[in-house]
């Protein structure tokens, strides 16, 4: 490991022990983790799936606050602020195209270019001075795999891969995308509930380890050494940024007991565990071991293996507003073999992973996301958290968005203020 992941595991290892030992409230180094409650802008982000958006077709989205349109005419796709600068109303509330070039909002006839959001003419005064004058804010946008991104920001879009997990748009990815759907918790509630090593002991109770009898364990946790030999950190200007973990050097824990008042011990098993040998555990515990888990800016998990080879899990928290977020899933093969992928489209991919994953796996996570949001919405939670050590991998993906974001998104943005 380099003195990178050093640097990043020692400042942040320090902050977790004296967040333990302090009370007041003190200016975390992970600042801008704690300011991004709307998302990070200058980013790509995936908005929707193209299945959702026929031609002819519209769909209203919101992404980091703000409203957008998509809309699919004449075979093309737009993406453009979903607000009309006469007075404000959304188009998708009626959305209207009478050409394949142009939006009208359906208030006062403003007619817009779809392609680049200039006002191109007004149905009720043609010779309008604002004509050439107004426009709404075209979103750049790139549709891959079946999944529309949309690039919210103001800088010039870097390569969309620069934003997105790597191996998802690679040539032989075949990417079955399971239907988003819509998570009442903040978006950075959802990137650290699924990184978090801790965390695993909630899915003892997904359907999935209980229809399989596979015991989730109590969580993992690493020591600071074994951290720093098993996490990979990747900040190439050129390429996507992230880190990636595998569990193979860490303590997967068990077996627990609890401390009664007279002295005595209680042993607590995991429902699932209850009459397997050591072996049999072990077994299991090498199998969770074998997966590489990694988190990628701006908001995207990908843990591969799951649920087993040859799957790869792809999944990102999109963020909607300041109390929800948009889950997207994505069960990936790689093959080149144009007979196995369309047997993964048309069957595979929804027995061995969707049902598996979205359906008995991941709605644990998103019921312990909700359950973070109240006290992190609301109850200054980002400030009064009291971490212990498995979230030090948690702290180090603070920092490490801290240092790479192109940007934080605010209030005003989403309330249209942004150059357009
Ligand atoms: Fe859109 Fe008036 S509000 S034209
Ligand atoms: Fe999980």
């Amino acid at each position: 490991m380099g003195d990178v992941e050093k640097t990043l595991l020692e400042e942040t290892a320090a902050w977790v022990d004296e967040a333990r030992a302090k009370t007041e409230r003190t200016k975390k180094p992970w600042g801008v983790w704690i300011d991004a409650e709307l998302g990070l802008r200058n980013h790509w982000y995936p908005a929707a799936l193209s299945r959702d958006v026929e031609d002819g077709g519209f769909q209203g989205i919101t992404l980091l606050g703000e409203d957008i349109l998509l809309a699919r005419q004449g075979g093309r796709l737009f993406a453009l602020e979903d607000r009309c600068p006469h007075r404000g109303v959304r188009f998708s509330a009626r959305p209207l195209c009478y050409t394949p070039e142009t939006l009208t909002c359906w208030y006062h006839t403003l007619t817009f270019n779809l392609d680049d959001g200039e006002l191109r003419t007004i149905l009720n005064e043609p010779d309008s001075p604002l004509i050439g004058k107004l426009r709404i804010k075209s979103y750049p946008l790139e549709e891959r795999k079946g999944i529309v991104f949309v690039f919210v920001g103001d800088v010039a879009a870097p390569p969309l891969e620069h934003d997105v997990a790597p191996g998802l748009l690679d040539d032989d990815a075949v990417v079955y995308c399971a239907d988003p759907y819509v998570i009442e918790a903040n978006w950075r509630l959802a990137c650290e509930n699924g990184y978090d090593p801790g965390h695993q002991f909630i899915h003892n109770w997904s359907p999935f380890s209980v229809k399989n009898g596979i015991p989730m364990s109590f969580g993992w946790v690493s020591n600071q050494e074994s951290v720093l030999r098993t996490t990979h950190y990747v900040d190439d200007d050129d390429g996507p940024k992230g880190f990636t973990r595998k569990a193979a050097e860490t303590n997967i824990v068990q077996e627990a007991r609890i401390p009664m008042r007279d002295g005595s011990v209680v042993d607590v098993t995991l429902p699932a565990a209850e009459g397997k040998t050591p072996e049999e555990l072990r077994e299991i515990a090498e199998y969770a071991h074998s997966c590489e888990v990694g988190l990628w800016m701006p908001c995207m998990l990908k843990v591969e293996p799951w649920p087993a080879e040859p799957c790869i899990h792809f999944e990102a928290y999109v963020p909607r507003d300041e109390g929800s977020h948009t889950y997207f899933q994505f069960g990936v093969m790689k093959t080149r073999d144009t007979a196995e992928a369309d047997a993964w489209m048309n069957g595979r991919a929804r027995e061995e992973w969707e049902i598996p994953t979205v359906e008995d796996f991941t709605i644990d996570d998103a019921f312990a996301r909700k359950e973070l949001q109240k006290f992190y919405g609301e109850e200054d939670g980002w400030l009064r958290e009291r971490l212990y050590r498995p979230d030090i991998e948690l702290t180090m993906w603070r920092k490490f968005v801290t240092k790479h974001a192109r940007g934080v998104q605010t209030r005003d943005h989403a309330r249209g203020y942004f150059p357009r």
